[in-house]
């Protein structure tokens, strides 16, 4: 642990010393339309008020019948909340919405071609589809509530009709990012114990028509010869009446959606009323082994908290046109594409490509056709945009009252950027800091409340109370200047509830570290640990430094290290795999793969393309290393430990320290030199 920890910290202590940032304060414009604008809430949401200030959350949504306990913690740390309570959460998303808003439009699909122009589904045609779809499910597959269906599906409406169908049900869905491969579906489709695979024939990337189906081939195969059988598979056909996909049906277990829906013509399925705790979805994600862990999302709890911060953080109002240019094959594109939004009656933008496709003003143009004013994003996103079109934005005529910036410590010039020529000095930003585990933000300002500050998340929301400890668990007080670890004191609705199938790793990954006493049944006793360095300025705002476990985050997006070893080591000729970060000036971080064969076989250029194909195959193109590097050995502790600290420090060009106590220090030159004269 202390080794890995090393790697981090001295990436994190970079980072400690980005300047501190001048204040941007919002608009009077904004303020005097923000959802939140009372400082009051501070105190509403204050510990003292815990945990039934978390009513405020829940009362925007409707209920079958009211909790009787606001939080319920006599199963620690796997907390309850609002226990007794009943709701649906299809319901909430969308019948609720029809006497006021039928017509209007929930759902803005860009397909990637321009030629096919804009699909406007409105919440009438939503709650159509979900209920001939929720039919579907029922009746064909048998699904039920408490079930667990996977999908694995790109960015087309279908994949938010198909969670919301299975919502409907009380069906718990788990849907696989839709670039991940058979391999990565498959392995959560067993862990999962689903018997029904949803996927797409096909979907567009880059001009690219991608045949998708040909992986979920691949993951039933796989997920039958590790005991689990899919008894159906549903594919969603891109353009309907048409097979866009190279792989036969499979007679008996293959399905068009499309075509079982329409034998449902007119169907309506009641609602499942769910008790609030009831699990609405997995979400699987990378921690520090190679084996995912499936994210465990309540029903009435994460949809309090992700309705709540919509409002409140996002200053989403049923009029906004809202565009999230996440994919909903992550946790952002679940809170904050589907579920928030949509509980909000919103109208929400799901784009099927790629914002730098077929040129760096797409985005710029879908804005302003949509007439989008609110706009959610990624510092990778904006890293790309600001490379291939620095000028493209003021081009456009759109008006973004609010911006979003998510998943990775943001530079403040590119911030300076985003809020410049994207914002056009305008828009309200948030830099939303949070987790798949947590279901919703953690830190973030309040828009219309406290000023930004570039590079900082900023406070606690309401309601989280972060405090960071170090490695020997003192509390480091506000403005300490010094990086620690840093944690939530108090449960909250949107966090998981548990990894599924395994509340031991539960348990010793994110509360066993500052655990107060194992035995307790008390809240306070169980910090809850984020897996981040941060530091707290003396006003109280947090700056988050990166990971400090063995988690790499790629665009974004989150990979084990050690997953990414393991899928090398399927390459029967590899000994030994150690994957380290590299900064990546668009990306943020890219993951380099270190290799020592097994003895006698010799280093080519085929068998580097192997492992590389390998990876990709095993995870997805995503996970594809930088460079992989052959080496005759890896530098090792004499304990025979990898010391990947040394081989950061070498992928990055950064001095490798003292390297005279390992037990082969001479292979530290070796590699060095092979870096240097490789020219990357
Ligand atoms: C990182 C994505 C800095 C962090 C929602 C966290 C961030 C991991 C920020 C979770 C931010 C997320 N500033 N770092 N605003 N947001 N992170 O599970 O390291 O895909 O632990 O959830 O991304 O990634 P995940």
């Amino acid at each position: 642990m202390a080794e890995k920890e090393v790697v981090e910290t001295s990436e994190a202590q970079i980072a400690v010393h980005w300047a501190e940032e001048e204040y941007f304060h919002p608009s009077k414009e904004f303020i005097a339309q923000a959802n939140m604008t009372d400082p009051d809430v501070i105190d509403r949401f204050s510990l003292d008020n815990f945990p039934n200030c978390f009513k405020e959350y829940a009362d925007i949504l409707d209920w079958y019948e009211y909790w009787h306990t606001t939080l319920d913690t006599s199963d620690a740390p796997c907390w309850k909340w609002f226990v007794g309570g009943k709701i649906n959460a299809c319901y909430n998303c969308v019948d609720r919405h029809l006497p006021k808003y039928k017509n209007k439009t929930a759902i803005h699909f860009v397909p990637e071609p321009l030629e096919e122009g804009y699909q406007h589904i409105t919440y009438q045609e939503l709650y159509v589809r979900v209920n001939e779809f929720a039919a579907v499910l029922k009746d064909v597959c048998g699904l039920k509530a408490g079930d667990r269906v996977t999908l694995h599906m790109p960015m087309i409406p279908e994949l938010p009709i198909t969670m919301l169908a299975c919502a409907r049900l009380g069906v718990i869905h788990s849907q696989v990012f839709g670039g991940f491969s058979g391999r990565a579906c498959a392995d959560r489709i067993v862990d999962s114990g689903s018997n029904v695979l949803i996927t797409a024939d096909a979907y567009y990337r880059s001009g690219t028509l991608i045949d998708h189906k040909q992986n979920a081939d691949i993951a039933v195969d796989l997920a039958a010869k590790d005991g689990q059988k899919v008894d159906k598979v549903l594919i969603w056909q891109r353009y309907p009446g048409k097979y866009s996909a190279e792989t036969p049906m499979v007679d008996g277990r293959d399905y068009f959606a499309n075509d079982l829906v329409k034998d449902k013509y007119g169907a309506r399925v009641e609602p499942e009323r769910m008790p609030a705790e009831a699990p609405l979805f997995l979400m699987y994600t990378s921690g520090t082994t190679g084996k995912p862990k499936g994210c465990q999302h309540s029903t009435g709890g994460f949809l309090a908290y992700t309705a709540g911060t919509s409002k409140y953080v996002q200053d989403i109002h049923p009029e906004d046109v809202y565009w999230c240019m996440a994919d909903i094959g992550w946790i952002t594109g679940h809170s904050y594409i589907v579920y928030g939004p949509l509980a909000l009656a919103a109208s929400t933008v799901i784009f099927e490509g790629v914002p730098t496709y077929p040129d760096a003003g797409r985005a710029w143009r879908i804005a302003q056709d949509l007439d989008v004013n609110i706009f959610h994003t990624a510092p990778t996103a904006i890293r790309a945009l600001r490379k291939i079109g620095p000028d493209e934005p003021k081009k456009y005529n759109y008006s973004f009252k609010h911006m979003t910036t998510v998943g990775e410590p943001i530079e403040p010039a590119v911030w300076r950027w985003y809020y410049d020529e994207v914002g056009k000095g305008k828009a309200a930003i948030v830099d939303t800091w949070w987790q798949t585990e947590t279901g919703g933000f953690l830190c973030s300002t309040l828009p219309g409340l406290n000023p930004m500050k570039p590079g900082s998340a900023g406070p606690g929301v309401p309601g989280i109370h972060p405090i960071i400890y170090d490695d020997a668990g003192e509390i480091l007080p506000q403005g300490a200047g010094k990086a620690g670890n840093i944690c939530i004191q108090n449960p909250w609705p949107g966090a998981f509830q548990t990894i599924w199938g395994d509340r031991d790793r539960y348990v010793e990954t994110y509360y066993a570290r500052y655990c107060k006493d194992p035995k307790s049944k008390d809240w306070r006793d169980w910090p809850y640990l984020t897996g981040d360095a941060a530091v707290e300025a003396p006003d109280g705002y947090f700056r988050i430094l990166g990971r400090i476990d063995d988690v790499i985050n790629v665009s974004g997006h989150r990979l084990g290290t050690k997953e990414i070893e393991s899928a090398s080591l399927v390459v029967e000729e590899v000994a030994e795999a150690a994957v380290v970060p590299v900064n990546h000036e668009i990306k943020g971080k890219v993951p380099d793969l270190y290799i020592a064969l097994k003895p006698g076989i010799a280093a080519t250029e085929a068998l580097e393309q192997k492992i590389n194909d390998a990876v990709c195959e095993q995870i997805g193109k995503i996970a594809k290393p930088r460079k992989v590097w052959i080496v005759t050995d890896m530098p090792k502790t004499r304990s025979g430990k990898i010391m990947r600290r040394v081989l950061g420090a070498i992928s990055n060009k950064l001095d490798v320290g003292d390297v005279m106590t390992l037990a082969n220090p001479e292979i530290v030159e070796e590699i060095k030199k092979m870096n240097d004269e490789s020219g990357i």
